[in-house]
This record gives structure tokens, sequence and C-alpha cells, in this order.
């Protein structure tokens, strides 16, 4: 019912870990299924250096939150927002229906973590 790259993003995660001197952090949770989500980022001249994740969750959460951070890497700011679980999704070549929530967490970890980062910059003007 997975995809191969969902199989390989699950199996051979990219960017797990922890960012210790990130910039922004976001965590995301699912009530329903108890997934939680973290991701980190360092940002340097309006884009994303380095994303990291820490997943605790099914497959495809894993899976999801590593291609993320593939998406993610490189883009600036306001390309990074535009990042939809769509896009998740359709990089991993689809996810089953009922496994559509699990993009929605990393997606959402995703703009946290950027919120996250934009706050603090709005705090140490
Ligand atoms: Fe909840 Fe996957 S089952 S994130």
């Amino acid at each position: 019912m997975y995809s191969e790259k969902v199989m390989d993003h699950f199996m051979n995660p990219r960017n797990v870990g922890e960012i210790p001197d990130a910039d922004g952090v976001g965590t995301v949770g699912n009530p329903v299924c108890g997934d939680l989500m973290t991701v980190y980022i360092k940002v340097k001249d309006n884009r994303l250096e380095d994303v990291k994740f820490k997943t605790f969750g099914c497959g495809a959460a894993i899976a999801t939150s590593s291609m993320i951070t593939e998406l993610a890497k490189g883009k600036t700011i306001e390309e990074a927002l535009r990042i939809t679980r769509g896009d998740v999704a359709d990089s991993l070549g689809g996810l089953p229906p009922i496994k559509m929530h699990c993009s929605n967490l990393a997606a959402d970890a995703l703009h946290a973590a950027i919120k996250d980062y934009v706050k603090r910059k709005e705090a140490n003007k």
C-alpha cells in the first residue's frame, strides 16, 4: 500500500536529528493517533540552510518528515511556507487516504518552525 519512495524514506530517513542552535523549532502532534513531530531549521540570508526532524510516529509520519526536510532545504522562507501537505504526498508518489494526515503533520511542523524563527527575529529587533 506504500509507494517505493515512502518505503525508502521510512527505511532511510534523511536529516534525522536535532539542530542544537536552531533558529526556529516547531512541534506538532496529532491527538487522534498520538504522533509527534519536531522540525528544526537553521536560516541564513533568508534561506533554510539546514532542516532536521525528530518524529515519534508511524512509518508515513517518518517518511513525510524526511521528505519535507528535503523539499525545504535551500528554499527561501517564503517558498518554504508555500510547501503544502499535497506537495509532500506528491513527492512521495502518493499516500493512502488514511495516511494523508501524516503529511499534514509534516507541513504543519515546518510552518511552525518558520513561525518560531520569525517570532524570534521580531523579538531581537
Ligand atoms: Fe498519525 Fe501517521 S498515523 S501521523
